[in-house]
């Protein structure tokens, strides 16, 4: 009986890990999504953004999709692609679309070499990981939110709701080394720049723009979809614009300023609250592992981000030079660390029984 039950445990163990591992190793991904490859209009800031919100795994394969004779993709080495020499690449395919799979892991390095578009940057940098196991190694790419799920979907936009331990509030540059700006990509550039974060409330967002050449509003969706700023719930017109996400559900950012929105200063986002309940253990009863290294949740801490006054952030200090994307994996490790308390508790049933 009882043996029957740890050979139970170390069945969903062994059924856990393989799904686990299964999944890290097949998505398709299409570089710049509905931006393709070409030379984008914002510089190579579209392509890092883009690449800073996945992660890469050997076997994954890459989409780039381009017109034949307008484009190429070549992989260089490091060399050529931080010079943009494309006469040595290692592999080069003009026809688009090209799929290229990821096959090894490390950093891969991408360039169109057609005259200067990868200088202007049209280039791709990416880390890939290995296929095996675990989040080892650290990428140089910082690993994005969303990681995959033991159902291997390909990367949905926002929302994977589960894996949400509560962590300190974190403070987003929108669009990083963008800034807040009318994006020459179009909507695209913060569509992008958003996807794969994970918001909660607590968190900052910071907008960067020149005052008096932009503003920053909040919204709601009917605002946002019509760029409609007559109704905003706050606006901000000082930069560095400060906002802290006080609720959780969708917010919506637009620039006021004649046609800024309508092509593509406007930026929509899914907030979810701190306090996750519980982290979906895996099917053993009770015993609570303390897991998360909870600080607690500031839920209400949020001074008064929304509501009326128009120039909130009086406080123009350093915006706090987060610029990067939001740190790490945590939920990546999660599964690790679960799986850990899961072992350590299958071989304590085999001593006590
Ligand atoms: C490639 O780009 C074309 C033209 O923009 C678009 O119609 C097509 O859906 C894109 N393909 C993929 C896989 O994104
Ligand atoms: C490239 O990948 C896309 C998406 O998976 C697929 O639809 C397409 O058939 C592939 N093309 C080639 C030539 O393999
Ligand atoms: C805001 O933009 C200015 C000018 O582009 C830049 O110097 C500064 O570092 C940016 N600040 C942040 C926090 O990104
Ligand atoms: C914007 O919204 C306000 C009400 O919120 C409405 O009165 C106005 O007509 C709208 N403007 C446009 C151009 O739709
Ligand atoms: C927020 O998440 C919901 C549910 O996943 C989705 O339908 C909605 O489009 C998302 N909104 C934004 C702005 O991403």
């Amino acid at each position: 009986m009882t043996r029957k039950s740890n050979m139970v445990i170390f069945m969903i163990l062994a059924v856990f890990a393989t799904a686990l591992q299964s999944s890290l190793g097949q998505n398709t991904y299409v570089v710049g999504d509905a931006l393709g490859w070409l030379v984008p209009p914002g510089g190579d800031v579209a392509y890092r953004t883009w690449a800073s919100s996945k992660t890469f795994t050997v076997g994954d394969v890459l989409v780039f999709n381009f017109t034949t004779g307008v484009h190429d993709v070549a992989e260089v080495n490091k060399a050529d692609f931080d010079s943009c020499r494309g006469t040595s690449p290692i592999s080069i395919s003009t026809n688009g679309p090209t799929n290229i799979t990821l096959r090894s892991a490390g950093e891969h390095f991408f360039i169109c070499t057609f005259t200067r578009h990868c200088d202007v940057g049209q280039k791709l940098a990416i880390n890939v990981l290995a296929s095996s196991t675990s989040p080892a190694p650290q990428p140089a790419t910082p690993p994005p939110e969303t990681t995959p799920s033991p159902v291997a979907t390909p990367a949905p936009p926002v929302a994977t709701p589960a894996p949400s331990p509560s962590r300190p509030p974190m403070t987003y540059t929108v669009g990083d080394s963008l800034g807040w700006v009318v994006p020459p990509g179009g909507p695209i550039a913060y569509e992008t720049w958003a996807r794969g974060k994970n918001f909660m409330v607590g968190d900052i967002l910071v907008f960067n723009f020149t005052s008096g050449a932009h503003n920053v509003a909040e919204v709601r969706r009917a605002g946002f979809d019509s760029c409609n700023g007559s109704s905003a719930i706050t606006t901000i017109t000082t930069s560095p614009a400060r906002i802290t996400l006080s609720t959780a559900g969708e917010h919506f950012y637009i620039c006021t300023f004649p046609q800024h929105c309508p092509i593509g200063q406007k930026l929509a986002i899914n907030v979810t609250g701190t306090n996750a309940p519980t982290r979906p253990t895996p099917p053993s009863s009770s015993a609570p592992t303390p897991s998360s290294t909870a600080t607690p949740p500031p839920s209400t801490n949020s001074p008064s981000p929304s509501s009326g006054s128009p120039t909130t952030p009086s406080t123009p200090t350093t915006p706090s030079p987060v610029t990067g994307p939001p740190p790490p994996d945590s939920s990546a490790s999660s599964f690790g660390v679960a799986a850990l308390p899961f072992s350590l508790l299958s071989i304590a049933l085999a001593f006590l029984y």
